[in-house]
């Protein structure tokens, strides 16, 4: 689909640097088959503030390899711990460029959310890495157009969720038989939503910050023999068709119900896999009793997401973010690890650094 272009063999050195944001899903992907093509379709919100900010130099090699070589520095310190993650990266990408071979590479990353806050960094970092790899190719083939579809096709090879941290301010990644132009390889914008949702709110409740129980790549392969699979691709689907006219028309009680149903059914899947997993804390069932009784006695549209893990995402319209942060600071922090939180809101994903 994406053919590596011809690079122009005299440029020796190319510097490339994107902030990439991570995203929330609100139809959950849960399920892929190879090489990174998800069992459903899924639609996400860009965030803002979360993000990694990543910087790739490379200087060409006089001899062609048979190996790619690479240094990454994380937080300008050179860590060996990734570099199995990328080289395997750039395993899968090789077929859609044409220098990882002939230049060596320095790749520099940074995460503006806290270490180990139980957020996932790989959507993120596999975004902004991809954005530079799509930006290098422009300028070794002195081209000047910077291709998101390709980007986003690229980063869904490192991680699938990564494919949707693209763009924003919504994504939706995977085939979908009622959405014109979605597709499996790349994800595509979803332009067309109310006021509401323009500027919305996601406050991420850190209950849980270590390292997650379940990595995702186990958690996508339990769906393959799973008694309930086929009915939640179908879900799914179905939950992405109606969501689609909610965003469109700013139906929040709706909105509530279909997306607090996907993070539950996703968690439903991993307590019904084998081997069966819990990745709630007593904690995360404590805020989603609150949020439903705060929304009860107030009428705030106030909502819940999760991701595969115990830290909660809650979503509201950016009107009642004075009440919902007096909120969360007078009843949900306690829940919290060190009573730590993270503002962040719909963003517009990645962003060329300086
Ligand atoms: O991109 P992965 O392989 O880390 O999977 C992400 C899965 C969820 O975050 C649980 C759901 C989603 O759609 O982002």
């Amino acid at each position: 689909m994406f053919k590596p272009f011809k690079t122009n063999a005299d440029i020796n050195k190319v510097e490339s640097a994107f902030s990439a944001p991570s995203n929330i899903a609100l139809v959950k992907y849960w399920g892929k088959y190879p090489v990174q093509i998800p069992a459903n379709s899924s639609i996400s919100f860009t965030l803002d503030k979360c993000k990694t900010e990543t910087s790739v130099e490379v200087n060409k090699i006089s001899n062609n390899r048979e190996d790619f070589k690479i240094e990454v520095f994380v937080d300008d310190k050179l860590n060996a711990d990734f570099k199995p993650k990328i080289i395997k990266f750039f395993e899968r990408v090789e077929p859609y460029f044409s220098f990882l071979k002939e230049y060596e590479f320095k790749i520099s990353t940074h995460n503006t959310f806290p270490h180990s806050s139980g957020i996932a960094s790989s959507a993120s970092g596999f975004a902004a890495l991809s954005a530079c790899l799509v930006d290098i190719e422009q300028k070794l083939s002195d081209k000047n157009n910077f291709d998101k579809s390709k980007a986003s096709f690229i980063a869904r090879l490192g991680s699938g969720s990564a494919a949707r941290s693209i763009s924003g301010p919504m994504m939706i990644w995977g085939d979908h038989s009622k959405i014109k132009e979605s597709s499996n390889e790349s994800a595509i914008i979803f332009r067309d939503i109310h006021e509401t949702f323009k500027d919305y709110q996601d406050s991420i409740l850190l209950v849980d910050k270590g390292q997650k129980q379940v990595s995702s790549t186990v958690g996508h392969d339990l769906m393959k023999n799973h008694p309930f699979s086929k009915n939640r691709f179908n879900q799914a689907q179905n939950h992405l068709s109606d969501l689609l006219q909610v965003l469109k028309g700013g139906d929040l009680d709706q909105f509530i119900k279909i997306t607090e149903s996907e993070a539950l059914s996703l968690h439903a899947m991993m307590m019904t896999s084998k081997p069966y997993f819990i990745l709630m804390k007593p904690q995360t069932l404590e805020i989603i009793n609150h949020v439903w009784a705060f929304r009860a006695d107030t009428d705030i549209p106030l909502s819940f997401t999760l991701d595969a893990g115990a830290n909660v995402h809650l979503l509201y319209p950016k009107g009642h973010i004075t009440k919902v942060l007096e909120f969360i600071n007078t009843k949900l922090v306690q829940y919290c690890q060190n009573e730590q939180y993270i503002c962040d809101n719909v963003g517009e994903g990645v962003k060329p650094l300086a």
